[in-house]
């Protein structure tokens, strides 16, 4: 059984126990035998046909793509575990929603639909819609970011950075020591350090126009920050008169950490826990392609004055104040899927899939970021290939080889994902991470059982697997378009050896 420490570290927690405890019908159905499965509590009724090219291809093609997995087309791909972003499976009520869309330019009832929701989840008095996560970071970032200004934050997204950075903005993460360890015990390692921010008020007196506390903290694995975290950000923010800003594009996950980890909250349910989680925060953003299972985005916030100046830039940047650049149809399924969020069983899919696959990982010894926290497995390619140098990229050679062993494709973040030093050398990132994202719904576990099998392959023929060299460096995100060239002919060898060994 696992043993994980909360957030009070003298205090321990056994999840599996504190998930059967649940209440309000919310349980985890077991299997007899002893077995630890997760169970779907979902049936398929549509399908769509997977292909799986043969190893030679596969080499061709990650050599087409740069060996970035973001430049492979979809259909070279067997199983998509590059994002859950805009990927997670449909409901059928989420489908049949969009049937009953209203299309007006102004005042669609699809967009009341959306904002009634999202009044039950947040109940924030102003909703403004935008097409996605980063159009909600640039208008935020336009509004409140000055030049030389400092935004705490317990850590960085990329397109979060970006905008913060163009409004001449600097973030700095503040997290707790745990959260940069690979192995830990640690259930809320998203925690945002309070000791440092309090720090932090004192540094930057005068320059910190909010704290951004980003919910299932994507780059450092999906891990989350706890109830008692956020209520504690909240008092700092408080009395020091700045707006307390959530992320909440991962905030599925992190709901079903906080009612499985945090014993105070066992009892309440996601609905509940969300309404908490959201009295606490001035101002909520989130990517609809995460939360809410559809593709979208928006803006929930009480103040008036500042939603006043919002309602100008939506239409500028975005579309009406009633569609925000996303399809009416989008609305109501975001609509729907945010519902169904409040849904212990449809959330616990993820969750409980990744801990499957990172505790399967973990006992044939693979490095992989524990605990097992939301959005996908994170394996960890510095631990994973110590022998290729931290300048030819870890995180990105052992994501193309992943790709040529299996069709998995994941994504690189480490240094790849970082842009350079101003002296032109590679920043080392502090996490060198290969994401394998578990869209929610969509893989089966026989599937999950075949990626398993070809990560431990590639384990024990890891020495196989060497570095990448950039042929094409763009300037900003490179990890997007970036190409890369592998040094020397590693990825002929490595195909051999799978051939060798009965891969096909
Ligand atoms: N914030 C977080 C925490 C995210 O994970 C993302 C997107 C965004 C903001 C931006 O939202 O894509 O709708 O513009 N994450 C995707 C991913 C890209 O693959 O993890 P967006």
């Amino acid at each position: 059984m696992e043993t994980i420490r909360t957030s009070t570290p003298s205090r321990t927690l056994d999840i599996k126990d504190n998930l059967s405890k649940c209440s309000q019908g919310e349980r985890v159905i077991k299997l007899l035998s002893g077995e630890d499965l997760p169970l779907e509590m979902h049936k398929t009724t549509i399908v769509k046909k997977l292909n799986l090219m043969p190893i030679d291809e596969r080499v061709a093609a990650i050599g087409r793509a740069g060996s970035n997995t973001f430049l492979l087309k979809s259909n070279e791909v067997f199983l998509d575990m590059l994002t859950d972003s805009g990927t997670n499976a449909m409901s059928d009520k989420q489908q049949a929603s969009m049937f009953i869309a209203d299309d007006a330019y102004s005042g669609s009832e699809s967009f009341y639909r959306l904002e009634a929701i999202l009044q039950k989840v947040f109940r924030k008095k102003f909703f403004w819609p935008a097409h996605q996560g980063r159009a909600c970071e640039h208008i935020l970032s336009r509004l409140l970011v000055k030049p030389g200004d400092v935004i705490p934050t317990n850590y960085h997204f990329t397109t979060t950075r970006a905008h913060i950075k163009l409004q001449g903005g600097t973030m700095i993460e503040i997290f707790t020591d745990d959260a940069m360890q690979v192995k830990s015990t640690n259930p809320f390692k998203g925690n945002i350090d309070i000791g440092k921010l309090e720090q932090a008020f004192k540094d930057f007196s005068g320059k910190i126009p909010f704290v951004r506390l980003e919910a299932g903290t994507n780059l450092i694995g999906g891990q989350p920050i706890s109830l008692e975290n956020i209520r504690q950000t909240a008092e700092i923010c408080k009395a020091n008169g700045v707006p307390l800003m959530m992320d909440a594009s991962l905030l599925q996950d992190n709901l079903f950490f906080i009612k499985t980890r945090e014993a105070s909250c066992r009892d309440k349910t996601i609905l509940e826990i969300c309404n908490e989680v959201a009295s606490h925060i001035d101002i909520i953003y989130f990517s609809a392609r995460k939360f809410g299972a559809a593709r979208g985005g928006g803006i929930c916030l009480d103040d008036p004055m500042l939603a006043d100046k919002i309602k100008e830039l939506i239409p500028l940047f975005e579309g009406f104040i009633t569609y925000g650049g996303m399809s009416s149809r989008e609305m109501e399924a975001i609509a729907v899927g945010i519902d169904e969020t409040m849904d212990f069983d449809n959330i616990s899919q993820g969750p409980q899939f990744i801990k499957f696959m990172v505790d399967e990982l973990e006992n044939a010894g693979v490095p992989v970021v524990t605990p097992a926290g939301g959005l996908g497995v994170h394996l960890d390619a510095r631990a994973f290939l110590p022998h290729v140098p931290p300048e030819q990229l870890q995180a990105a050679s052992l994501s193309a080889a992943l790709y040529i062993v299996s069709g998995a494709r994941g994504m690189e973040r480490g240094t790849g994902s970082e842009d350079r030093n101003p002296d032109g050398t590679e920043c080392i990132a502090n996490l060198e991470l290969i994401r394998l994202a578990m869209p929610r719904r969509v893989f089966t576990m026989s599937q999950i059982k075949f990626v398993i099998d070809r990560i431990i392959w590639l384990w024990k023929n890891k020495e196989l697997v060497g570095g990448l060299k950039w042929r094409n460096e763009p300037k900003i995100m490179r990890f997007f378009f970036g190409e890369l060239e592998p040094i020397g002919d590693w990825q002929e060898r490595l195909a051999k050896k799978f051939k060798k060994d009965g891969g096909a």
